[in-house]
């Protein structure tokens, strides 16, 4: 728990030694979080009007631009603002990816880019429904964009020009989270999958992965007795630093910080270096001898 990998890198075109390769990869797969407390994100002067809540629309929990439409959403702006908002997001993400082919090369052909985001909203009293509650512990399951075989690996970088950190909790391991909750969570109804896709409430069919992992992230916030006295230990990432690590095997949450930006990757669990570390592979070996 709480394991850290830290690098030493202030450039996102920095290149790494084969040994910082290797140790990065290691501890990802394992479910750690590599830290590079010294790579920082810079906006250019015109770029500082971004740090206000204002931009965001109010409804989504997070500006997000998708690069395969160009389109960004949840903010409030004139069309020369969203450009340049998009500029800046497309900045960061190709930033990530040169990061990552770097630090990472075995995965370098097989990432695919997903969403990037934008949080300009202070995270400390923000309202939110529980299940949208990043402030409880939780792996990261989408709901309408189901994961299958895909890791999630997302690359955080706190960007708040005032040194407000960004206040994390980080919790037990995969394993025996999955262990405790599994239990609690009925198997898929026959069909269910089928029909949310044609209702389009899912984009692509759940996989019973998808279905567990849903099962699993919900129960986990909705357990208050969980929250309170399950294994965590509050990391707070400073301002002007640079986080990655596969967010659907981390248990995170996230209790106060404003203006942090975050790229997703997505990672076929065959691309792993050791599949069996993946959420996947513990969900199919634990629900199998379960049922
Ligand atoms: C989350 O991924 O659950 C939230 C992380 C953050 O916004 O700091
Ligand atoms: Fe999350």
């Amino acid at each position: 728990m709480l394991a850290f990998c830290t690098l030493d890198a202030d450039q996102w075109t920095q290149s790494f030694t084969a040994a910082e390769q290797e140790r990065a990869i290691a501890a990802l797969e394992a479910g750690q979080v590599v830290f590079c407390p010294n790579l920082r994100f810079v906006f250019i002067d015109c770029e500082d009007k971004f740090f206000s809540s204002a931009w965001s629309d109010g409804t989504s929990k997070n500006i997000s631009f998708d690069a395969t439409t160009g389109r960004l959403k949840g903010i409030r702006g004139g069309k020369s603002d969203v450009a340049q908002l998009a500029a800046l997001m497309g900045r960061f993400a190709a930033g990530t990816r040169t990061l990552l082919d770097n630090l990472l090369p075995a995965y370098r052909d097989a990432l695919v880019q997903a969403r990037t985001s934008y949080r300009p909203v202070q995270i400390k009293g923000r309202a939110v429904s529980m299940a949208k509650d990043d402030s409880r512990l939780h792996p990261d399951a989408f709901v309408s964009r189901p994961a299958g075989e895909r890791r999630i690996l997302r690359v955080f970088c706190n960007v708040n020009p005032h040194g407000q950190g960004r206040a994390w909790r980080l919790g037990e391991s995969f394993e025996p989270f999955a262990r405790r909750f599994l239990p609690r969570i009925k198997p898929p109804f026959p069909g269910s999958r089928t029909l949310l896709y044609w209702l389009r409430v899912t984009r692509t069919p759940r996989t019973c992965y998808d279905h567990y992992m849903l099962g699993l992230h919900n129960a986990a916030k909705r357990d208050e007795l969980y929250q309170k006295s399950c294994p965590q230990k509050a990391f707070t990432f400073p301002a002007g630093s640079t986080w990655l690590c596969f967010t659907d095997q981390v248990l995170h949450a996230v209790d106060a910080g404003q203006y942090l930006l975050e790229q997703t990757w997505l990672l076929p669990v065959a691309a792993m270096r050791s599949p069996d570390q993946s959420p996947q592979r513990i969900i199919q070996r634990l629900t199998r001898r379960q049922g």
